[in-house]
């Protein structure tokens, strides 16, 4: 069967959950979220969950092996079959390779990038004000606020403010993506179809933009790309 393979990029707070989301709702294939993956790994007694905790906390990457090792464990289940979407990896250049060494593209594949284009500005505004949910609904006190305050509309729980949404914790997670993840852009290019949304735009606006332009790559008048890694 063939695949739609969604791979979102964009810095911190740029919207990449929120628009995964969106993605997965109207095509009906799952979100690989990585760094929801992760926070749900952190939250043990083990030894592991101790040094995931400190990684995360801080705004570092985690170790390859670890994330490498999650990720392909997920992208063994069932239902990734038709699809998926992918936000939060790969952030390196080494990731990349890993991701499609997994995915063993076939012919008829279509690996989508998109890339969520956001000022600084924007991002410490949105990190400041985002809540989340251990469910990995994630919510805005000004721009997408929970229907009850302090409560998930999906589960019900308690939200909670993100060790890593701190300020200073914030400017290290931008100069990281800016250094790690931006490198793979040319490589992605390179692999795939490209789309660019100005991130800074509204939650509505940009997923129609994005879907427009899904829309416009899926036109049959239009060649896929075949390339490979
Ligand atoms: P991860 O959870 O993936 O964090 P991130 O990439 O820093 O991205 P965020 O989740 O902060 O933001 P987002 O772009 O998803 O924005 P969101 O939709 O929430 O990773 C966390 C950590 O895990 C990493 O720092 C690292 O330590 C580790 N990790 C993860 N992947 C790894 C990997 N591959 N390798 C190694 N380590 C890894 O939106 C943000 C807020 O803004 C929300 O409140 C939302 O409601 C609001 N919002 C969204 N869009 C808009 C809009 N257009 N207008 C106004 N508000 C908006």
């Amino acid at each position: 069967m063939p695949r739609n393979i969604y791979i979102i990029f964009g810095p911190p707070g740029s919207g990449k959950g929120t628009q995964a989301e969106m993605i997965s709702e109207k095509f009906k294939i799952p979100t690989i979220s990585v760094g929801n993956l992760l926070r749900h790994e952190e939250e043990g007694k083990s030894k592991l969950a101790k040094q995931l905790r400190k990684i995360l906390s801080a705004g570092k990457l985690v170790k390859e092996k670890t994330v490498d090792h999650i990720l392909s464990a997920r992208l063994k289940k069932k239902d990734v079959k038709k699809g998926f979407v992918l936000d939060g990896y790969p952030r390196n250049v080494s990731q990349f390779h890993h991701l499609f060494k997994e995915i063993n593209k076939k012919k008829d594949d279509k690996i989508i990038f998109i890339f969520i284009k956001t000022s600084d500005k924007e991002i410490k505004e949105r990190l400041g004000k985002r809540r989340a949910c251990e469910c990995g609904e994630t919510y805005h006190l000004k721009f997408k606020k929970p229907k009850k305050a302090g409560r998930c509309d999906a589960c019900g729980k308690k939200l909670y403010i993100r060790e890593d949404d701190k300020p200073e914790i914030i400017k290290n997670r931008i100069k990281l993506y800016h250094e790690s993840t931006q490198p793979i852009i040319a490589l992605a290019k390179k692999t795939g179809h490209e789309i660019i949304v100005d991130g800074d735009k509204d939650i509505k606006e940009v997923s129609k933009e994005m879907f427009k332009k899904i829309k416009e790559i899926s036109s049959p008048l239009r060649k896929g790309r075949s390339g490979g890694v």
